[in-house]
């Protein structure tokens, strides 16, 4: 019996990861950073495919030495196609394509927000069909209900800026570095959440606006500021503690509303925003008040990682999907 390993590579923005995946378990997951971006309060594209550049050998080596695999070893190539930055995808898509060429083994394109979801069948508990997953990150806000592992449709979605957008610009006000999301988790649990309410956006349906909130939080921000220069350092924990409630109650709400619409109690979380201890501790109360199952993954699956492009390409290799050579790679992508 020959054993089936897959190389992963994602590179959709500022994480340069590769992964090998043996039988569909994940034997390395190696993540590169890019700490350049903190200086500049977001990502730069350039910078982040000149990044992605230096860091894919190295990555894939180790990936490679982590899991004690030889490349000859390997039965086919995945990649993440997009979304995400083009500049960057190039550089994961050109790599998997040489590697693969070279080779001489399949090549699986993969779609990142998907990936993002089959993150939840990397480890147990692992959610059953049909579910529903909140997908987080700093560039999507959706809510993707499952019917199987490669059947996924989305049936609500922001219409403006990501949550994960919005947890950063708020936190760029406040004069925090890239990405922010992390840092008003850390000083929100020091926080009270109702010190300063925030009117929650009328959206209709399953989808969500995000735009508003920011805006109606550099308002509230200015005028704190013009009556006390120094309001943001006397109260950061409260007002990370607040802003992040808002953003939280705007999430919950609407999938309170999708379960309640479909009848799935199996509900998950996804993304990079998955990683927030006020929407994890938050989605796991309400999950027991309403008897749902709940799954949130494990902390290194929850950011960009390639351990999930690698579990995507699991499902893909078992159902023959491949592509060729002629693959490029897609800034917007639909399922
Ligand atoms: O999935 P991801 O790593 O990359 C994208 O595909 O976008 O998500 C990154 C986003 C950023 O906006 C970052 O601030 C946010 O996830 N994030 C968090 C936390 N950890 C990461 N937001 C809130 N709380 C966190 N603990
Ligand atoms: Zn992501």
């Amino acid at each position: 019996f020959h054993s089936m390993n897959i190389l992963a590579i994602e590179s959709s923005c500022d994480e340069t990861s590769a992964a090998v995946i043996t039988n569909g378990n994940i034997r390395s997951n190696v993540v590169a950073t890019q700490l350049i971006h903190t200086h500049y309060g977001g990502v730069v594209p350039e910078l982040a495919s000149r990044a992605h550049q230096q860091h894919i050998l190295p990555v894939v080596d180790k990936a490679l030495n982590d899991a004690k695999i030889a490349k000859k070893d390997l039965d086919a190539i995945a990649f993440t196609k997009g979304p995400g930055l083009l500049g960057a995808l190039l550089v994961g898509t050109s790599f998997a394509k040489s590697m693969a060429l070279g080779l001489d083994i399949p090549l699986i394109e993969i779609n990142h927000m998907q990936a993002h979801v089959l993150a939840h069948f990397i480890d147990d508990p692992k959610p059953a069909f049909p579910f529903l997953c909140l997908t987080v990150s700093g560039g999507h806000t959706q809510i993707v209900k499952v019917t199987g592992p490669l059947e996924m449709e989305i049936i609500g979605e922001t219409r403006d800026d990501a949550v994960g957008e919005a947890f950063d610009k708020t936190a760029k006000l406040l004069d925090l570095p890239y990405p922010g999301g992390p840092l008003i988790d850390k000083y929100a649990a020091q926080g009270n959440p109702q010190a300063y309410p925030f009117p929650l956006p009328e959206m209709p349906g399953l989808d969500f606006s995000f735009s508003g909130i920011k805006t109606s939080f550099l308002y509230f921000l200015q005028k704190q500021v013009r009556q006390n220069p120094a309001f943001v350092q006397e109260n950061l924990a409260d007002i990370c503690a607040s802003i992040q409630f808002t953003l939280i109650d705007i999430l919950l709400k609407k999938l309170k509303k999708a379960s309640r619409e479909t009848g799935i109690k199996e509900i998950a979380i996804a993304g990079g925003v998955s990683a927030n201890s006020g929407l994890r501790r938050s989605l796991t109360e309400l999950g027991a008040q309403l008897g749902w199952n709940v799954y949130i993954p494990a902390f290194e699956y929850c950011t960009d990682n390639a351990a999930m492009i690698a579990i995507a390409a699991h499902f893909k290799f078992a159902a023959g999907d491949f592509c060729d050579q002629t693959v490029s790679p897609l800034a917007r992508m639909e399922f």
